[in-house]
């Protein structure tokens, strides 16, 4: 975990994560059948895991890898990995229950009949 916060400095929150979770893809695997949603693929599996964390009663946070070149190559070899280090996903037991910041706003949200 000290080796990811030096490769990205924006999940300073490993310090005191249980666990890191790195989430990559296979780009290659979908050549030729779906195109390039590979990305999309892992956003979703990355939210379905934020989701179950939740739902487990754990505090998450999403931090971004990909498509950063500079992190994703230094993941990549931090880990040895074949894949793309999409994003590294921090877990823990939360000490606090924040409230929704209130950056949604229904007006952005455009309707039609
Ligand atoms: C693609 C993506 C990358 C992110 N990368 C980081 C990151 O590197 N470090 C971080 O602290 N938060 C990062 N965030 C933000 C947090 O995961 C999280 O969404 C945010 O703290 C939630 O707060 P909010 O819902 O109150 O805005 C990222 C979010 C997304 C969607």
């Amino acid at each position: 975990m000290d080796r990811i916060m030096e490769v990205s400095p924006y999940t300073q929150m490993l310090k005191t994560a249980s666990m890191a979770i790195v989430v990559c893809g296979l780009p290659e695997v979908q050549e030729g059948r779906c195109g390039a949603f590979w990305p999309q693929d892992c956003g979703a599996a990355i939210e379905n895991l934020l989701l179950q964390a939740e739902d487990l009663g754990y505090g998450t946070c999403w931090c971004g890898i990909y498509p950063n070149e500079e992190r994703t190559a230094r993941m990549k070899e931090l880990f040895s990995a074949e894949s793309t280090p999409m994003a590294v996903i921090a877990l823990g037991v939360p000490e606090e229950e924040p409230s929704a910041r209130g950056y949604f706003d229904p007006e952005k949200v455009r309707y039609f009949d």
